[in-house]
Order: C-alpha cells, then sequence, then structure tokens
C-alpha cells in the first residue's frame, strides 16, 4: 500500500473538550474538508492524528508556509540519471492513494498558492496537475483538513472567502479546568496537585490576553513546565523559564504576570 507509512498504528491519546469528534466523524463520513480554529498548542495537531488513527486512514501532513507554492502541494518533475521524472506532492499522494492531508497554519501560504486545494474540496473532488497534463479524481477515502488560529489573522493573511466557505470549522480553545490537568498530568507525568496549579497558573496568563499578552499560556507550554519540575527544577524556575519568559519580551508585562502567578501559588 503506498501510503502505509502514512498509517497510526498506535492510538494518539486525545481528551476531547466537547463534540469536536462526533462533528469530524460526519465530516469524514461525507467527505466534507474541515477547517480547525484554535490559539496555538491547544490540540489542533493531536485531535487530526488521533482521528486518523480512529478513522483508520493515513495522514499526510503538510506545515504550510510563505513561500510554499502550488508545485510543493501538488508535484514537480525531478532531474534524475534516468531523465526528467514527476514526483507526487503530498496532496496528490493523499488524493490518489486516499488518505487525510492536513494543511498546517493554511494563512501562511500565499492565496494563489491556497487555490490549488479549490477543486479538491467542492463537488468535483479532483486534482488537476497541469504541469503533469493529468486530472486526479480524488480517491474516495481522501478528505482535507486545514488548521489556523484565528489571533494571528491579519488583513493580508487571511483565507479568501471563497477558500473559507468550503469548510466545515471545529472551534477549539484551552479545554476545561478539569480536562486540561488531566492532559498535563498525563502528558507531562505531573501528579495531579501540579496540573491543577499549572492550570491556575494558565488561567492567570490567559486573563492578560488583549492586556499585553496576544494568547495566554498554551497547554503544551504548561506540559512542558510540568516536564522542567519533573526533570528537578523548582517550581518558580520552571514556570519562568517555561511560562513567562516564552510568552512575553515586554519586561512590564513579565512582572504583571509574574506577580500574578505567585498570586495563586500556595
Ligand atoms: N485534548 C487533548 N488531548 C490530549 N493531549 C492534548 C490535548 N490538547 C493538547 N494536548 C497536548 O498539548 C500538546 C500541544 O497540542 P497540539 O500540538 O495538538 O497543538 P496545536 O493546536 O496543533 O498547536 P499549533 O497551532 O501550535 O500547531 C500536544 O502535544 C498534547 O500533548
Ligand atoms: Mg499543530
Amino acid at each position: 500500500m503506498p501510503l502505509d507509512a502514512y498509517r497510526i498504528n498506535t492510538e494518539p491519546y486525545y481528551e476531547p473538550q466537547d463534540t469536536e469528534i462526533d462533528i469530524f466523524t460526519a465530516a469524514y463520513s461525507e467527505r466534507l474538508p474541515v477547517m480547525l480554529k484554535g490559539p496555538t498548542g491547544c490540540g489542533k495537531t493531536r485531535f487530526v492524528e488521533h482521528m486518523a488513527w480512529r478513522l483508520g486512514k493515513p495522514l499526510i501532513t503538510v506545515a504550510a508556509h510563505e513561500d510554499m507554492t502550488a508545485a510543493d502541494l501538488a508535484g514537480r518533475y525531478l532531474l534524475e540519471p534516468s531523465g526528467t521524472v514527476w514526483h507526487d506532492g503530498p496532496l496528490t499522494q493523499a488524493a490518489r492513494h486516499g488518505g487525510i492531508c492536513y494543511l498546517d497554519e493554511i494563512v501562511e501560504a500565499r492565496q494563489d498558492t491556497t487555490v490549488v486545494i479549490h477543486p479538491l474540496t467542492d463537488a468535483r473532488r479532483i486534482l488537476p496537475l497541469e504541469k503533469h497534463n493529468e486530472i486526479v479524481p480524488a480517491h474516495a477515502d481522501f478528505q482535507l483538513t486545514i488548521s489556523y488560529n484565528p489571533g494571528y489573522q491579519s488583513a493580508v493573511k487571511d483565507l479568501k472567502e471563497s477558500t473559507k466557505q468550503r469548510f466545515i470549522a471545529i472551534d477549539f480553545g484551552y479545554p476545561p479546568p478539569s480536562t486540561e490537568s488531566t492532559i498535563i498530568a498525563r502528558e507531562s507525568g505531573a501528579d495531579s496537585d501540579l496540573a491543577t496549579l499549572l492550570v491556575r497558573i494558565a488561567e492567570r496568563s490567559r486573563n492578560l490576553q488583549g492586556h499585553g499578552l496576544d494568547e495566554g499560556a498554551s497547554t503544551r507550554m504548561l506540559i512542558h513546565t510540568g516536564r522542567m519540575v519533573r526533570a528537578g527544577l523548582p517550581l518558580a524556575a520552571a514556570v519562568r523559564a517555561g511560562i513567562v519568559l516564552p510568552i512575553t519580551d515586554n519586561p512590564d508585562i513579565r512582572a504583571a504576570l509574574t506577580d500574578a502567578i505567585a498570586a495563586c501559588v500556595p
């Protein structure tokens, strides 16, 4: 099987926040494209890995970036000793052989790149490869999922209306406190007291969102901080290195955050 290397054989741990599993399952059963929206480190990538495992489909992940071209997604001819040989790009591989293609941080790509997904994400379900003179009909198992962080949106970096309106959307946020502390304990090995404290610390940082911070501490940051404590660092040093310093360079906001955190540490 061509995409065997992309199959996920062991269950990626995922703690549901809401009804996202049902929504994705329904969308996949209709082969509708899905957009995962939410701040950094809140579980979007883990969720799509979990869903690919649950549905038993290969997962091909592509990190979008500014310099990405349509050829990086669709494919190109490469010069080899035997001559020029066509190589399918990741999007074409998923469309041709059947799998979930996950385009991470889609808004990073230029709009002229993003439009290559259009014929695959409407009723046509085809991928025209102009350079290869081929039209690839999407495999029955093909589905496209994209992620983006609405916080980073700007007028220049947003999806075209015609791209947005092709997708089913799922909003991700930070999980409810008890779920988040379960995740932190499980992923970092922190005990439940430490995990609960880290969630309280995160709440303080999230209160500063829009008041100096673009985003509060992510679940990922809390896991890293928990791991630093597990590795032997005192809590205050781990919180400073794991949360306060990475999240902002502004001395005043660092001080405000440090004070807010100190107030919730017993
Ligand atoms: N609901 C969840 N269940 C299990 N683990 C989770 C969950 N949410 C977050 N995590 C943990 O948080 C980490 C960060 O999540 P993930 O990498 O999925 O974030 P993301 O939303 O894709 O972030 P980014 O936008 O920066 O790519 C994961 O590696 C995982 O350990
Ligand atoms: Mg991610």
